[in-house]
């Protein structure tokens, strides 16, 4: 089993339709595969640039692709049940046992409710995840329904992440139109998330910097 068939296995596509209807009837953003393959992908892109290897890397686009399939479940502790319905989908693939285990921790940990970077693929999911701030993950059409998650994604205009082995630093560079949501809003949302960025990319051996509006805030 490998990332190209993981994004088309036919199961884990049916926890996410059901999991993207119950969001939307809950007025969640995006958290279909569009944002998981956002995920694994911008995750194995952080690996590359810290020199993990290939494997290391396709772990981490499996675990990506998966990391919200627990929304399916229940949203409140989505990412424990994701980890048990990625880890009985897995069982039945050629994927290693340690593989396997590997892939279930790091969805089991990329929630900021209960959930710690203790390996390099969990940090670079979680870096991933809480990075992927955009106006096109608002699925509310009606900007007059939109609650503080509504708003907050909506007014980011720009959203860039840098990896730089050299210095040892992962930016997220964002540009938010203050018009829509103010920078205490931002925080308000985001400050739990940015700081979980922070212990993450300690595990990388990196140091989280956060611009926005082209000011260092982290
Ligand atoms: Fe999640
Ligand atoms: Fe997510």
């Amino acid at each position: 089993m490998n990332y190209s068939e993981i994004t088309k296995n036919k199961e884990v596509l049916q926890y996410y339709e059901v999991g993207t209807r119950i969001l939307r009837k809950l007025g969640y953003t995006d958290h279909s595969p569009i944002h998981t393959k956002l995920v694994a992908e911008r995750a194995a892109t952080i690996l590359k640039a810290f020199g993990y290897d290939e494997h290391t890397q396709e772990l981490a686009k499996i675990a990506g692709f998966m990391h919200d399939i627990g929304n399916a479940i229940n949203r409140k502790h989505h990412a424990e049940y994701g980890a048990i319905i990625a880890n009985e989908i897995l069982r039945d693939t050629d994927i290693s046992m340690e593989d396997r285990i590997q892939i279930v921790s790091a969805i089991a940990n990329h929630d900021e409710s209960t959930g710690v970077a203790a390996d390099p693929i969990t940090a670079a999911i979680i870096l991933a995840d809480k990075t992927d701030v955009r106006r096109n993950r608002v699925v509310e059409r009606k900007k007059s329904n939109f609650d503080i998650h509504d708003r907050v994604n909506y007014a980011v205009t720009s959203g860039e992440l840098y990896c730089s082995d050299k210095d040892d630093v992962i930016t997220l560079n964002i540009l938010i139109d203050e018009e829509i949501c103010t920078m205490y809003d931002y925080f308000e949302i985001f400050l739990t998330r940015m700081m979980m960025c922070s212990r993450a990319a300690e595990v990388l051996d990196a140091k989280f910097v956060l611009y926005v509006n082209g000011q260092k805030v982290l």
